[in-house]
């Protein structure tokens, strides 16, 4: 490691031997600032990487130089952001947040037509907009886009650069923070990179991980987890043409980048800020967890993963600091926690807190989900969580075995039983999912479905049950309260605030039938809008219940930068937290995750101060000494006077 005087000579020694482009005074002054203010992190996470290298300074300074570039042709508009955002450093966990997450094809048709759809999501609140995989990709299968052949350019089905850019202004003329993206554990087989290569071109040859030697990737087969097992066994991909072995985390065409090569840490920081400098305020690093490889570990979270992930966020905060990084990390919920800090990623899914939500509602039990979130819910003030319910993946039941293990549950059976309830197969189960990746070995499998349809919607109407469909749009409206008001960033997923069932048309496609998740990304139809805007549909009062609910949050900053206590209820089937601001303004939540009705003493409310505080959603005061709550009932409860 660098001492101090070490740190600053080598700046100087870099910027002294590179040349950095023109910059008017005030933006030079800027630039050299943020970049002494970040370089003994940047150089120390580089040489906790790549230290060992002779050619380790070559390399800082090609850096320095990418930094320089990219700041230099950031535009006027998304500097004055920077300086914005910086004076504001936690302007995300405002109670004004957020957020949707959607396909530009499936949500708007193209990128043109998606600006048409700003007052639609202006008229729900949104403020965070997260579009899914845009960029260039194969035909065909693309993983649903996270296949990326080119950064820097448009899918053409979706538009083009200058759509996407015009896209971009427009969204934050209106307040809303556009987040895209950053594919870095792999690119497409089509991608240059990977075609240079493949041809053996010595610049690009270790841009990936080749093997000749079966032999040694059937030893790091042995410890890494398999991804997609129905898609092929292991993580390599032999390719015949020219007879080696590819290492390919996710599908064969998904070439996995090799960070150990600091050509590769250049390049793609290259590439982000390009993403950056499109004018979006938050990044999604996908598959975050893979990014760094040693034999004999499972080559997933591994310290230098983080070391990667920190040395990319401290590129951000010199040239692009208005950019935020959210970690998609769907993971064992310590590792989920080492991804969330200020100086790796800001922030982070909530995995945990879906999955647990969904145990919840199919055992009628929230032990798990309380014990859980005692334990994981708090992260570092300056970070905050994204919470969702559903997205564009698979759910996997990534809880801690041995905090299930201490309530007496197995966490194998209990996975088994969850993938059975919700794939519907469990006896008296109100869910219709499909499953997912059934691996042939371990017996592991993920689910895939909607909202409405794992919450039972889909079931219900086809039994023409009523108080079926009455406990489905309760469940709905139950995990929307948590996600809106347990603390963080609610991140709705397209269609789930028309109430969409599954979508089965994947199947009739033969580069979607073999991948399930397809069933939870449903075309936006102007039907299924008209129909969750008429009134006496079940579609119209999920999205009642759902503005109402974001309307409440928008107007009481408990719901903003808050602390959240997860409380002991003492009742299995009552889930409660409290939030309370640095002002004491407080919100107290009650939760009941069964159909029958459940009480309990309005001590619970001592929290509070008070006996009588009003619920919000309901408007009632309360009176008496046990507090009931009915079928799939919540309560957000506050002292009003
Ligand atoms: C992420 C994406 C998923 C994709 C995978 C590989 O997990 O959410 O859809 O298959 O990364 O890029
Ligand atoms: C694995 C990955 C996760 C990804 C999913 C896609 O579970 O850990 O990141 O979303 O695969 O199916």
């Amino acid at each position: 490691m660098l001492n101090e005087l070490q740190t600053k000579q080598a700046l100087q020694q870099v910027l002294d031997s590179v040349e950095l482009p023109k910059l008017t005074k005030k933006d030079e002054k800027v630039f050299l600032e943020r970049l002494a203010q970040h370089f003994p992190s940047l150089i120390g996470q580089l040489h906790t990487l790549y230290g060992e290298r002779y050619d380790f300074f070559l390399y800082l300074q090609k850096l320095v130089v990418v930094l320089a570039k990219a700041f230099a042709g950031r535009k006027r508009k998304w500097k004055n952001l920077d300086e914005k955002r910086l004076s504001n450093p936690s302007w995300y966990r405002s109670e004004k947040m957020l957020g949707m997450a959607v396909y530009v094809d499936l949500f708007a048709g193209d990128l043109k037509k998606l600006q048409m759809k700003i007052p639609y999501l202006k008229s729900l609140g949104i403020n965070y907009l997260h579009l899914m995989p845009l960029y260039k990709a194969p035909e065909g299968d693309s993983d649903g886009g996270y296949a990326v052949s080119d950064y820097r350019k448009v899918d053409p089905k979706l538009g083009t650069e200058k759509d996407l850019a015009q896209l971009a202004e427009a969204l934050s003329d209106e307040g809303i923070s556009l987040v895209l993206d950053f594919v870095f554990n792999h690119t497409s087989d089509e991608h240059q990179w990977a075609e240079q290569a493949r041809k053996g071109n010595p610049e690009f040859k270790d841009f990936y991980y080749f093997f000749t030697d079966k032999q040694e990737v059937e030893e790091y087969n042995q410890t890494c987890r398999e991804i997609f097992p129905t898609v092929r066994r292991g993580s390599f991909t032999f390719l015949e043409d020219v007879e080696k072995y590819v290492w390919t985390t996710f599908n064969s065409f998904q070439w996995d980048l090799n960070y150990s090569n600091p050509a590769v840490f250049n390049a793609i920081t290259d590439e982000m800020l390009f993403l950056a400098n499109i004018g979006c305020e938050g990044l999604r690093l996908d598959a975050l967890a893979f990014i760094w490889k040693e034999k004999w570990t499972q080559c997933e979270s591994l310290p230098k993963a983080h070391t990667l992930i920190q040395c990319f966020n401290t590129c951000l905060q010199i040239a692009a600091p208005a950019v935020l990084f959210k970690s998609e990390a769907i993971v064992h919920p310590d590792e989920v926690a080492q991804y969330i800090d200020k100086q790796e990623c800001q922030l982070s899914y909530n995995p945990l807190m879906m999955a647990l939500m969904w145990e919840s509602l199919a055992t009628r039990e929230t032990k798990l989900l309380t014990a859980s979130l005692k334990k994981s819910f708090e992260i570092s003030d300056q970070c905050s969580w994204v919470n969702y319910i559903r997205c564009h993946d698979d759910i996997g039941w990534t809880f801690d075995d041995a905090v299930a293990e201490q309530l007496g549950i197995n966490g194998y059976e209990h996975r088994r039983f969850l993938n059975q309830f919700y794939t519907g197969k469990f006896d008296g189960s109100f869910s219709q999912g499909v499953p997912f990746q059934e691996n042939p070995t371990t017996g592991d499998c993920r689910v895939c479905g909607s909202l409405a349809s794992l919450a039972g919607l889909e079931r219900a109407i086809e039994a023409d049950d009523s108080q079926a469909i009455e406990h489905a749009l309760k469940r709905i409206r139950l995990l929307n309260s948590i996600n809106l008001s347990i603390g963080g960033i609610p991140l709705i997923y397209q269609g789930d605030e028309l109430g969409i069932l599954n979508d089965h048309s994947y199947l009739n496609d033969e580069f979607k039938r073999e991948d399930a998740r397809w069933v939870n990304r449903p075309q936006i139809s102007p039907q299924a809008v008209a129909l969750a805007e008429t009134k006496g549909s079940y579609q119209h009062r999920i999205n009642q219940d759902l503005k109402q609910m974001i309307a409440l949050r928008r107007n009481h900053p408990e719901f903003g930068n808050a602390k959240t206590e997860i409380l002991e209820t003492y009742r299995s089937q009552l889930f409660a937290y409290c939030r309370t601001n640095a002002k004491g303004e407080q919100l107290l939540a009650l939760c009941n995750f069964a159909e029958s009705t459940q009480s309990i003493p309005a001590s619970i409310c001592d929290i509070l101060g008070s006996r009588r505080p009003r619920d919000l959603l309901s408007g009632n005061q309360l009176v008496g000494e046990d507090i009931l709550l009915a079928a799939y009932d919540v309560l957000w409860l506050k002292v009003t006077e």
